[in-house]
């Protein structure tokens, strides 16, 4: 931009002032020379439309030229730089000082000389629209970087989906295998060793064969709960909490009690849903397998932007820092829910002392996207 396009607002409360310096301004070419009587009606200009220099008369009825600067300091915004020449007749060092601290960026002693006072304002201008083209540049630099991060994100998105859906079809197939395959081939092994031993005189082979069937159908049994880990039936019909509910009946035996407070507002996203489902499995489990408690509190909770699910338990306790800092081989239910928290960009923590129970919170941020995916998940 051309400086002598730029807009200049001349601020005095004397009209032969202002028409002087407007006619001095107007025949060195500047086009759009604004101007105010006061220091209320110069802050209205500048919250209208901002200036590219303003030309202050430090001496006004009301509010003076000092007590402007001060309102203009708090109308502009961190990184916007309007420069402000003061005319002023006053030269002391006292009315310099005061005014410099108060924002002024340059001086001209009334009278002034035109050529001097023309050249101040081309520099002061200058410096302005530079100011302003680098304003622009940071802004456009800005918005490209966030457009980067937010594609970053899309991609990072796309791919925990397509991870979640890959493992969750994978266990799929492997429960389909076990439901289709392996447990009616063990339900018609056990049927026909029981035709076989009805058919044998009683003995020591149908003390065995009674023995084998016992431990088929053990068999049988087991691969049922497995079925049930590897496809909970309600997580796609009633959602998380159901599935959690599921969960918690098909493993607390008598001795455990368990209460379950759902506090979510709405769907989850397919793949935070899957997430917590699994590190709340994983964490009842664990409360069932190594806690020996007899308490049991599940919570799932919103906040704007994150959703948590907390497993707390009133058992033995343990230290996870060095359960997590050298895990067992084969034991990798701690590192697996931190994984799946950490590919949500989330977070898990454990809290836990030695006979003092156990809580273990995810925390996973939500942004509001439905994915597309979501598996057909069978009845088993
Ligand atoms: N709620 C809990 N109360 C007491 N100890 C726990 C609890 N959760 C975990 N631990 C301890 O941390 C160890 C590691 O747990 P982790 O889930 O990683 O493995 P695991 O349960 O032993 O095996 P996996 O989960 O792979 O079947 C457990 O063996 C147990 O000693
Ligand atoms: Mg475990």
């Amino acid at each position: 931009m051309d400086e002598r396009s730029a807009l200049v607002l001349v601020v005095d409360d004397e009209p032969p002032n202002v028409e002087l310096l407007s006619a001095v301004l107007g025949r060195a070419g500047y086009r759009r020379v604004q101007s105010a009587s006061s220091a209320l009606e110069a802050l209205e200009a500048v919250r209208a439309v901002r200036p590219d220099i303003i030309l202050l008369d430090l001496r006004m009825p009301g509010i003076d030229g000092v007590g402007f600067l001060e309102l203009l300091e708090h109308e502009l915004g961190d990184d916007e730089f309007v420069p402000v020449l003061v005319l002023t007749a006053d030269s002391s060092a006292e009315c310099r000082r005061r005014a410099l601290a108060s924002g002024a960026t340059d001086f001209v002693t009334k009278p002034f000389e035109v050529n001097e006072l023309l050249l101040r304002v081309r520099n002061l201008v200058r410096t302005r629209l530079l100011h302003e083209q680098v304003r622009a540049r940071a802004g456009e630099l800005e918005d490209r970087l966030a457009a980067q991060l937010a594609e970053r994100l899309e991609e990072k998105e796309a791919f925990i989906e397509a991870l979640v859906a890959a493992q969750e079809a994978e266990r799929e197939r492997i429960a389909t295998e076990i439901h289709d395959d392996t447990i009616q081939m063990l339900t018609a092994i056990s049927i026909r060793m029981e035709l076989l031993r009805d058919q044998l005189p009683k003995g020591d082979a149908v003390g065995a064969l009674d023995q084998i069937i016992k431990e088929c159908t053990a068999a049988t049994e087991r691969l049922r709960t497995l079925l049930f880990d590897l496809r909970p039936p309600a997580l796609g019909v009633g959602g998380l909490a159901a599935a959690l509910q599921d969960q918690l009946e098909f493993t607390a035996d008598g001795s455990l009690e368990w209460t379950i407070d759902d506090f979510l507002v709405g769907e989850l996203p397919r793949p935070v849903e899957l997430a917590l489902f699994r590190i709340g499995q994983e964490a009842i489990a664990n409360a069932r397998d190594h806690a020996g408690a007899s308490q049991l509190f599940v919570e799932l909770r919103e906040e704007p932007g994150w959703v948590e699910i907390t497993v707390r338990d009133n058992g033995s306790g343990f230290d996870p820092d060095s359960v997590m800092g050298k895990p067992r081989p084969g034991h990798l239910g701690l590192v697996a829910m931190h994984e799946r928290a950490e590919a949500l960009g989330g977070r898990l923590t454990i809290t836990s002392r030695a006979g003092e129970g156990t809580t273990v919170t995810a925390r996973v941020p939500l942004r509001h996207r439905r994915a597309p995916w979501r598996p057909v998940l069978a009845a088993s």
